[in-house]
């Protein structure tokens, strides 16, 4: 008797428990849901929400997606980088120089802390790519760099492309994005025909913070896709130098010029830009900027060769995060306006290379202000302003309309260059329509010497 009464008392105890256990399961589950749903909401609404340019990126949230080939370790990073966008989203998304008041009390005790930078470097860490289409990069490759953030994957895929359709030299490619592309550059990559697949390998990351006991302080500063390009060397330990490019340049001649730039380094360059202007009258730095930058009129930031190693030798990273302290009030362009005051203060560290390889609708919106494009033509095209994109340019979207319409399979003079001086030839009334032979000096260089003697 009394041992059935204990027995029946036990069941009852053993379903209610699993009755409780199975709600606080359930409503578990539906919160997180929840949470989903809203970050999709929030996903859509950036779709539609078209960003002011690199330097004004997108933060999207995406705390559930984690990506399963990671080791434990990188999935940590995954998880902190996602709540740096998280901490972002909170504040205000267009003010780069937002500080979390609370934060920056610590912030300022840390302050001291950046003279640890250097020896903090030697720690040796490796930034695990989400995907990629190697182990073990390629001795004697061109490396290629893209921050991807916002609406830019279409650009970014038809940068990648002028890249490898000259190029005789095999590729690598580092490209940091969002989460929500990385799988499109994956199959957009492994799509292309073997002729130029085989020419490139790929490595596509998270936007990620270096480690380090900085870290924190970083991600109160800095929002993750504007700054990614100041942390690479800190990111890619394994690469000696890179290019770097924004997502709205072209290639008009092989990747291998800009390159040659680096054998021209004397021993204390560590990076190549071109000047921001040509002139006086129409400049940026000189005429608004309120914060120091490099030489008369600045320098443009789009195009980049950087030496990592050198870079990694310096004080690069502890310096411009004490420029960024100073000025955070005085800085418009957000990361330009770092490397600017940056290389104001090291100006032997810097190599410049002129307009004709980052070449922008600033050097013929009024009148052709690039002294060498006559001459040379275009190497680098570089579309700032969006305007690949909307009708302010037309000879600069022609360009990119002729890339973007070139087939693989067709030669670069039949379905690249003929198809674009005709796309040119619309653009004549516009101040750099003007210039069209300077936009295809380049590609008919190109095929003389190369496309012709291979089919001959
Ligand atoms: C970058 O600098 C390092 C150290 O000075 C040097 O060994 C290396 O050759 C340089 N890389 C290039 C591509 O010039
Ligand atoms: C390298 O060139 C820069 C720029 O011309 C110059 O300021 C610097 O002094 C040079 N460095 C050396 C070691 O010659």
């Amino acid at each position: 008797m009394k041992l059935r009464m204990i027995f029946k008392f036990g069941v009852t105890v053993i379903v209610v428990v699993a009755v409780i256990i199975y709600f606080l399961i359930e409503t578990k589950n539906e919160s997180r849901k929840t949470h989903n749903n809203i970050n999709l909401d929030k996903l859509a609404k950036d779709e539609y929400r078209g960003d002011v340019g690199n330097n004004k990126p997108h933060a999207v949230v995406q705390n559930d997606h984690v990506v399963q080939n990671l080791n434990n370790k990188h999935a940590e990073t995954v998880d902190k980088t996602s709540e740096i966008h998280s901490k972002n989203e909170n504040n205000n998304d267009n003010d780069a120089n937002y500080i979390n008041p609370k934060e920056k009390a610590v912030n300022d005790n840390n302050k001291q802390k950046g003279s640890n930078y250097k020896a903090e470097k030697t720690n040796e860490f490796r930034i695990k790519p989400v995907f990629s289409s190697t182990d073990q990069m390629k001795v004697g490759s061109i490396h290629l760099s893209v921050v991807a953030c916002g609406d830019r994957f279409e650009e970014t895929v038809i940068v990648l492309k002028s890249a490898v359709l000259l190029t005789s030299s095999h590729l690598q490619f580092h490209i940091f994005c969002e989460k929500d592309i990385q799988f499109k550059f994956k199959d957009q990559l492994e799509f292309w025909p073997e002729k130029y697949r085989s020419k490139i390998d790929y490595c596509i990351y998270d936007i990620t913070f270096p480690p380090g006991e900085n870290r924190e302080e970083w991600k109160t500063l800095f929002k993750p896709c504007a700054s990614q390009r100041m942390f690479i060397p800190d990111l890619l330990t394994e690469v000696d130098s890179l290019l770097y490019v924004d997502t709205d340049v072209l290639f008009l001649s092989p990747i291998e010029e800009i390159y040659s730039f680096f054998s021209k380094f004397n021993a204390t360059q560590l990076a190549a830009l071109a000047p921001e202007h040509e002139d006086r009258a129409t400049g940026w730095y000189n005429r608004f900027a309120r914060h120091p930058y490099y030489g008369l009129l600045g320098v443009n930031s789009g195009v980049m060769l950087m030496n990592l190693t050198r870079i990694r030798q310096s004080n690069w990273l502890h310096d411009l995060i004490e420029y960024y302290k100073q000025y955070k009030l005085q800085i418009t362009w957000g990361d330009q306006d770092l490397i600017n005051i940056y290389f104001h203060y090291h100006p032997q560290e810097l190599f410049i290379y002129p307009c004709e390889w980052n070449y922008r609708p600033d050097h013929c919106m009024y009148m052709s202000v690039c002294k060498g494009i006559d001459e040379h033509g275009v190497y680098l095209l570089h579309g700032s302003r969006r305007v690949m994109h909307n009708e302010k340019q037309p000879a600069f979207k022609a360009v990119y309309k002729a890339f973007l319409d070139h087939k693989f399979s067709s030669t670069i003079e039949y379905g690249l260059l003929i198809h674009l001086k005709r796309l040119l030839k619309d653009t004549m009334a516009t101040n750099c329509g003007k210039l069209a032979p300077i936009f295809t000096k380049q590609l008919e260089k190109y095929c003389e010497n190369v496309e012709r003697k291979l089919n001959n």
